[in-house]
């Protein structure tokens, strides 16, 4: 009879606290959800347990097979903390955790038979031992496959529930400070924001520089020196795409004019306004007044 190795003893003790954990969850999940197999499983789980810890053969095995079974408890435990199902599992589940129920019988079986019973009769069962081990192998596998899937699946979920998420708040942001109308939803957002900070999530936002720009060198010269003015307006006209915007681009990244307003560049999208009024209390709230003070 082989004597269990020091890290053998180890690796049991691990094991066994934890199934003991999970075998007491398993049995407050089933108690409260009423799912099939779940105290079948938690009561073959205490069982086998005891078994591993007092067997005799092939002690290695048989805390292989604990801790597998172990890895699966912990899978199913986890697929009744799904938000989403309210503890409610489907069939095709279900059907999983029958078969585990199944393995786990087998599992049961063959830690029993390991306990330490005469050469003579251990010698002509050996080869029905395998075939079970070699069962008891397949069937953890396949589940331990089937419900690591399931929870492949959930973090995909949870991952796009937390993109759609992260993309609805920066289209949000997006159309507060750039594509707002006066409205209350726009300056409230300023309200709670000093002149700094508003500037700053302006810039945040400001449009990058144009990565390819020619031949307009004379409009941004002209509108460069005009800054060197104060105050300075300047309307830049053109027929649609002329390039209006790009030059505006240009202006805002010139390092003149970073090096003069730095902090205080605001780039205000005008398109959606079309009264004076309108025009004034969005560049307002952009540069942090509120609409009372606009008027
Ligand atoms: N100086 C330039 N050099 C190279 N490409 C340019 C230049 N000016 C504009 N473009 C390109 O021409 C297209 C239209 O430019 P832009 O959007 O700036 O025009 P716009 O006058 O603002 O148009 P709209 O009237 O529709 O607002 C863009 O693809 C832009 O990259
Ligand atoms: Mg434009």
């Amino acid at each position: 009879m082989p004597t269990p190795t020091v890290g053998t003893h180890a690796r049991l003790t691990d094991v066994a606290t934890c199934v003991s954990a999970a075998i007491e969850t398993l049995e407050l999940v089933s108690g409260t959800l009423k799912t099939p197999f779940l105290s079948s499983i938690a009561s073959t789980s205490r069982s086998l347990l005891k078994s591993v810890e007092t067997v005799k053969q092939n002690k290695t095995d048989c805390i292989h097979l604990l801790e597998q079974t172990h890895q699966l408890l912990y899978a199913i435990i986890a697929l009744h903390l799904r938000s989403d199902t309210g503890g409610e599992l489907s069939p095709i589940v279900l059907n999983h955790i029958g078969s585990f129920t199944e393995t786990l019988q087998k599992i049961h079986h063959f830690v029993e038979a390991q306990q330490d019973k005469g050469w003579l009769k251990q010698f002509f069962r050996q080869a029905e031992m395998a075939a079970l081990l070699k069962a008891c192998n397949i069937g953890l596998q396949e589940s331990l496959n089937f419900f690591q899937i399931q929870a492949i699946s959930f973090a995909i979920d949870a991952a796009q529930d937390y993109a759609h998420k992260t993309h609805q708040e920066v289209l949000e942001m997006i159309h507060s400070l750039s594509d707002m109308h006066v409205s209350d939803t726009a300056s409230s957002i300023n309200r709670g924001l000093s002149s700094s900070e508003s500037s700053s999530m302006s810039i945040s936002m400001l449009p990058s520089e144009p990565q390819i720009f020619h031949g307009r060198d004379l409009e941004l010269t002209d509108i460069l020196s005009a800054f060197q003015k104060e105050p300075t307006r300047i309307a830049i006209l053109g027929a649609g795409g002329m390039g209006k915007t790009s030059l505006a681009r240009m202006v805002v990244h010139h390092p003149e004019v970073v090096a003069r307003y730095d902090q205080r560049r605001v780039f205000v999208a005008c398109d959606t306004t079309t009264t004076q009024v309108e025009l004034a209390a969005l560049i307002g709230a952009h540069v942090g007044l509120n609409a009372a003070d606009s008027r």
